[in-house]
């Protein structure tokens, strides 16, 4: 089942075609990677994606797991099951590493349910996912005092606590040190066991190749391949343009 479907989805900004007439379509709990040149309209596929810049032309549709399909529309990325990571890192600098995620926790609950829920129980929460990404010992410095590779890991702890169905991952590996990069390819391996569907921007092939199921090959913001990572990584065309062999 497509849990997510894009066609001829289209992006201009002045005269750049940023992503030009793309059609995708996601399968539900598998690892899709989009791979491509700088520039080559990935970011802003994200950004389109979570309803964070509008689109020109074209269709999104998302479909949640009760099969409702919903055309998104700005803004609206968390009611239709979507999250995200930056590719530059955004976090409340000021706020403890905690806290980071506990603003995430709470503003869940008001979304999802009236009940409430003692204080204790959104940290008992916030620290499980800290361990989890292993940084719970950074708890309660301010996220501006993390180690790059530490930020993006807290970022990617944020996500993981809106239970969203997709997630979109815009280079979580890039410039982690080899135990960080282990740690966010359990991650990402671990939602697909779990049924979530996640969009991993990545350059590095290697993780491409031992993560993803399928991968869409972007180029000038068209396609320039699809397939699994064995068809996509011996074809012809993007090992030139794209890999250099
Ligand atoms: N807000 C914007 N205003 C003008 N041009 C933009 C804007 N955002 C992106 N672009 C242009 O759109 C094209 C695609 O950019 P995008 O950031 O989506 O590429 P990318 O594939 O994510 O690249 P990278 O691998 O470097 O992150 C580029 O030519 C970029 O300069
Ligand atoms: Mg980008």
């Amino acid at each position: 089942m497509a849990i997510l479907k894009t066609n001829k989805l289209t992006k201009h900004f002045e005269g750049v075609h940023a992503v030009d007439g793309l059609s995708l379509n996601i399968e539900k709990a598998t690892i899709v990677a989009i791979v491509g040149p700088n520039g080559s309209g990935k970011t802003t596929l994200v950004n389109i994606l979570t309803g964070m810049i509008p689109y020109d032309s074209g269709t999104v549709i998302v479909s949640d797991t009760t099969h409702r399909l919903k055309k998104i529309k700005p803004y609206t990325m968390y009611s239709y099951g979507l999250t995200r990571t930056f590719q530059e890192v955004r976090l409340f600098d000021q706020m403890s590493v905690r806290d980071n995620i506990l603003v995430v926790l709470t503003k869940r609950k008001v979304i999802q349910s009236f009940f409430e829920t003692q204080k204790s129980d959104y940290t008992k929460a916030a620290n499980k996912i800290l361990q989890k990404v292993g940084i719970w010992e950074k708890r309660n410095e301010l996220a501006k005092n993390l180690s790059y590779g530490q930020r993006k890991l807290l970022e990617i702890a944020r996500a993981l606590v809106t239970q969203a169905e997709i997630f979109l991952f815009d280079e979580p590996f890039a410039g982690l040190f080899p135990e960080m990069r282990k740690m966010v390819s359990h991650i990402v391996a671990g939602l697909k066991r779990k049924g979530k569907t996640v969009i991993l921007i990545e350059h590095d092939m290697d993780v491409v190749r031992e993560l993803s199921d399928y991968i869409y090959v972007m180029d000038s913001g068209r396609l320039l391949a699809t397939g699994t990572p064995r068809e996509v990584l011996s074809n012809k065309e993007v090992r030139e343009a794209y890999l250099g062999t």
